[in-house]
């Protein structure tokens, strides 16, 4: 007998490569899903999951969450899509981002992270003439030529040569400078030798795609001072990091402002809309203020994206609801029961995040920067992720991908996880499934 997950997926498989829209969506059962409401998901064949994925971080409120979607159904009884001018719902969103950011005096909006990463990197190399960038190892901007390259690259590749596709010229990553994150020493060597022809810096303040980096504050403030030296444009990547850890992003949190921001993922709660913002004086390099640098795109400001954005940002404004409040206090429990069971137990492994991200590393020593990651033990941090999703609780299974919660988790929801992931912990450490041995407890709650 098929099963209805069978079905869906030889179908899936038959029309569309992989059986999927999107690569990283093919990590195995389960992976045909019927619904999802507040903080679960249900797949084709009945089974509930606490979801910890949260479609890579974009659902922050909780799944379906009524703000949005009513929001949505009302934008649309008047709007879709005119493609003329400015909507109502346009400034509206754009105020609401203007007043959120701390660097953000002006923005545009997008339909994905990777079109903000995009122009925010267009308008750098446009409005400084050069043609250089530097990024750091690990960090993940999306799929725009410049930067598709040394995000999870094995120890022989990383900081080297190590292209994320085929069919990107050499030349357009070749121009992209490679730096460790955490490291200043290294960026400043890149500026010694290349800074006239630095555009720009980029980076996610907590490098959210390989874990979570902690940044300490002196490198970010570093960054800062350097690109002003030379005349380069800091860009702050928070589709990850903005709305998630505050309605200002992570630069509200450690008071360093960039130059320009990428935004994305959670300011729609699950609807398709991003958007990059900065200085008046960089924004009018645009060729809609008529400047050289192009901006374009049919479905920028449609209104379902921006009655999205407006009703996920309205309800973290909202002082009742103290929506970020209740991510900080989660996250920080999570971190701490997956502290003591791992120290409990023995096992090597440093449980990190920021509020409402949380990782467990599984190896010994202190993280700083990528480097630290190659001693991370894979099969470990992927087999406990992916018993995890047999227990109920859907942990993306791969190694050194995050977990999130959101605003419809609660305690019990926590309670459960914990429970959970004490069991499966467990029975690893009996199996021997874990390739160092604990010297020291730590953890970077
Ligand atoms: C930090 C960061 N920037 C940019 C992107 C690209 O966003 P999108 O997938 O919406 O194109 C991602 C996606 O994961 C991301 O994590």
């Amino acid at each position: 007998m098929v099963s209805a997950t069978q079905q869906l997926e030889v179908a899936a498989k038959a029309l569309i490569p992989g059986g999927v829209n999107s690569a990283t969506r093919n990590v195995g059962a389960p992976a045909t899903f019927a619904s999802a409401h507040g903080a679960y998901m249900t797949d084709v064949e009945g089974r509930r999951f606490t979801d910890y994925h949260a479609a890579f971080g974009a659902i922050l409120l909780g799944h379906t969450d009524e703000r949005v979607n009513d929001a949505i159904t009302a934008a649309i009884r008047d709007m879709d899509l005119v493609g003329l001018g400015a909507t109502e719902l346009e400034v509206t969103a754009a105020r609401m981002m203007v007043d959120a950011i701390p660097s953000v005096e002006m923005v545009i909006t997008t339909m994905s992270g990777s079109e903000a990463v995009f122009q925010a990197l267009r308008l750098a190399r446009g409005a400084t003439g050069r043609s250089r960038i530097v990024k750091f190892q690990g960090c993940f901007h999306g799929s725009y030529d410049a930067i598709a390259r040394n995000v999870i690259s094995p120890a022989d590749r990383a900081y080297g040569w190590d292209p994320n596709s085929s069919g990107v010229l050499d030349d357009a990553m070749q121009h992209t400078h490679i730096a460790e994150f955490n490291d200043l020493e290294s960026v400043e060597e890149i500026f010694r030798r290349y800074g006239d022809d630095i555009a720009a810096v980029i980076l996610e303040p907590v490098p959210h795609n390989v874990g979570a980096l902690l940044p300490e504050q002196a490198f970010l403030e570093g960054l800062r001072r350097i690109t002003r030296e030379h005349g380069s444009v800091l860009i702050f990547d928070e589709v990850i990091t903005g709305f998630r850890h505050a309605l200002g992003g992570y630069q509200e949190l450690c008071g360093v402002t960039p130059d320009l921001t990428t935004f994305g993922k959670a300011m729609g709660n699950g609807y398709p809309v991003a958007g990059m913002g900065g200085s008046a004086e960089l924004m009018s390099n645009f060729s809609s203020q008529g400047g050289s640098v192009m901006l374009a795109g049919t479905f920028n400001g449609n209104s379902v994206s921006m009655a999205a954005a407006i009703a996920t940002i309205g309800a973290l404004q909202d002082p009742e609801l103290r929506v970020h409040e209740h991510l900080f206090r989660l996250g920080a429990r999570m971190r701490a029961g997956l502290t003591e069971i791992t120290t409990d137990l023995e096992i090597p492994a440093v449980v990190t995040g920021v509020g409402s991200v949380f990782v467990t590393y599984f190896l010994d020593g202190a993280v700083r920067g990528y480097r630290d990651l190659l001693r991370n033990d894979d099969d470990a941090y992927a087999t406990f992720h992916r018993r995890m999703i047999d227990q109920g609780s859907y942990m993306y299974p791969m190694a050194l991908k995050r977990n999130h919660i959101s605003y419809a988790h609660t305690d019990a929801d926590v309670d459960r996880t914990l429970e959970q992931a004490g069991d499966v912990l467990a029975a690893m450490a009996r199996e021997g499934a874990f390739s160092a041995v604990r010297q020291h407890g730590r953890a970077n709650v």
